[in-house]
């Protein structure tokens, strides 16, 4: 049991990989709690997850509704030992032909809702915590029709040095996970057509040195690793996991 009597918000927490961590830490002792903004989706998780689990209706877009579910969530743990930052979307188009809108809409959710569940959980972390974000191998490499998605990603990568170096005061770490191409809805939801979808995919798996997509078990285990006291030297860094895609 590795997060024995351990608090750990999870964003994303209904879906892929967020729901795969959040599973993986009920299993090593932790209590849970869960944001999503899908309301189908957020009670499948809770049916799921159980009683180990607080799943909350937060739109990471918005500071307020972040506000308003972390003091909820105070409300019933008092304070939180984890934060798992990972909510997160893309939408691909060539950069000629990308929206201010589509530009605005992949920044306010993977980068100010990641943002501000750190600033807004930060005060009820308690000293020695362990904070961890999803960025992608997507922030150092060249994709076309992944240009936003991947600068959203880089920016992520990113703050996790910066609040690294203001939380280290306290003992908190902040790490990211790296994920390849993972067996989740994301794709799906990218916006690519059907064949264009299966097309890709196949493209990437192959592009891949160890010749597959991965699972989501597969991050959320080096998502407990960076959660847990076994990196308790690690912070600002990035765990790539992505079959070597990024690496090799
Ligand atoms: N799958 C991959 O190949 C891959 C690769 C590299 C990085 N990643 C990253 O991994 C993270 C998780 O993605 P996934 O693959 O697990 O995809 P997923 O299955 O689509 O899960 C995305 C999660 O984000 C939540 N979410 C979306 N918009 C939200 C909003 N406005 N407010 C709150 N929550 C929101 C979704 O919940 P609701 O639907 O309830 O809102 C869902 O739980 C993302 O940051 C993604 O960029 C994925």
């Amino acid at each position: 049991m590795k997060l024995a009597n351990k608090v750990a918000l999870v964003t994303g927490g209904t879906s892929g990989i967020g729901l795969a961590a959040a599973r993986l830490f009920i299993d090593e002792g932790a209590k849970v709690i869960v944001f999503g903004s899908n309301e189908k989706r957020l009670a499948d998780a809770q049916r799921e997850l159980g009683d180990a689990a607080t799943v909350l209706r937060a739109d990471v877009r918005d500071p307020a509704q972040i506000d308003r579910a972390v003091a909820e969530a105070i409300e019933v743990h008092g304070a939180i030992d984890i934060v798992f930052a990972n909510a997160g979307a893309g939408t691909a188009a060539p950069f000629a032909d990308v929206t201010p809108a589509q530009f605005d809409e992949q920044f306010a959710l993977n980068v100010s809702g990641l943002f501000f569940t750190i600033q807004k959980s930060a005060p009820y972390l308690r000293d020695g915590g362990s904070i961890v974000v999803t960025t992608s191998f997507l922030n150092s490499v060249g994709t076309p029709g992944l240009s936003v998605l991947s600068a959203t990603k880089a920016a992520v990568r990113s703050l996790v040095r910066s609040i690294g170096a203001e939380l280290a005061p306290r003992g908190i770490r902040v790490n990211a996970v790296s994920p390849g191409p993972i067996d989740t809805p994301f794709a799906s939801k990218l916006g690519l057509g059907e064949d264009e979808l299966r097309k890709t995919g196949e493209a990437l798996a192959a592009a891949v040195p160890l010749k597959r997509v991965g699972r989501p078990d597969e991050i959320a285990r080096a998502v407990l690793f960076l959660a847990s006291d076994d990196a308790s030297y690690m912070t600002g860094a990035e765990l790539v996991v992505d079959g070597g895609l990024s690496q090799i």
